[in-house]
């Protein structure tokens, strides 16, 4: 069954690209973090079981850069969308940029750099905020070790269903700043309406999904352009 649209829902969906100009890596471009790291050896579960020290590490690294950055004009201009309308983000980034910039709602997809959970069960969270490491022999109470709540690849994500289901009944769809290289989370896009009106804004794109107007450019000049429009008269301004 077709869901209806509402004309006041926005569904932001975002990658490392929002943050690039927050002096965040972004992952894939020539200075991006799979260039400087083989994600194999910080990134997926058997790296944790080879070597924790070297995944907590990089994470750490990670964690101490996401606090130190700044929200920038693209996060904000999002957040200002709230004003008129009920705006969700969808983001495959782990900092909290988004949520500095005053957005209320941001499903993280690929976790968040700011937790901690167990690494053996489904624990609670553990806020490791203000950039705080997490050291070898962190435990938590089931006395399994402390791991960053970022989802490694051949996990599974966070929040699909939902997240598709969020861009059933968008009428406003706006990505910004990803490759649309990495599934599952790029396959939540599959979930949009035929009628939804589409933006997607990049540096570069290998192929832009059907039915995108592309906008190529910096997010933190080009967001808050096509935000301003969509307050001021409800159409994406060129
Ligand atoms: N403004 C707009 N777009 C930008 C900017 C910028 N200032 N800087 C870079 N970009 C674009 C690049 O052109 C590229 O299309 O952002 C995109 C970044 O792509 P990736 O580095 O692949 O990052 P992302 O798409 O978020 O990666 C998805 O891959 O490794 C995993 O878990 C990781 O969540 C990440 C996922």
């Amino acid at each position: 069954m077709l869901s209806q649209t509402n004309p006041k829902k926005i569904v932001v969906f975002t990658g490392a690209g929002i943050s690039a100009e927050s002096g965040l890596q972004t992952f894939r471009d020539s200075d991006g973090l799979w260039n400087n790291y083989q994600l194999e050896e910080v990134a997926t579960p058997k790296a944790w079981a080879i070597h924790p020290e070297v995944v907590l590490a990089f994470y750490n690294e990670r964690r101490k850069q996401a606090f130190e950055a700044q929200p920038n004009a693209a996060h904000k201009a999002v957040a200002k969308l709230e004003e008129q309308y009920e705006v969700i983000v969808i983001t495959q980034n782990v900092d909290d940029l988004h949520e500095r910039a005053g957005s209320t709602q941001v499903i993280h997809v690929h976790g968040e750099l700011k937790y901690a959970r167990s690494s053996k069960y489904d624990s609670p969270l553990f806020l490791y905020d203000k950039g705080k490491a997490i050291q070898f022999g962190d435990i938590c109470d089931n006395g399994s070790q402390l791991r960053p709540h970022i989802v490694w690849f051949g996990e599974h994500i966070h929040h699909y269903e939902l997240s598709k289901k969020h861009l059933e009944t968008a009428s406003k769809i706006l990505v910004v700043g990803t490759s649309l290289l990495v599934y599952p989370a790029a396959h939540i896009l599959e979930g949009a309406s035929i009628d939804a009106e589409k933006i997607i804004v990049t540096q570069q794109l290998d192929k832009t999904p059907p039915g995108y107007e592309l906008r190529k450019g910096n997010a933190a000049a080009l967001v808050p352009n096509i935000v301003d429009g969509w307050l001021n008269n409800g159409k994406a301004a060129i």
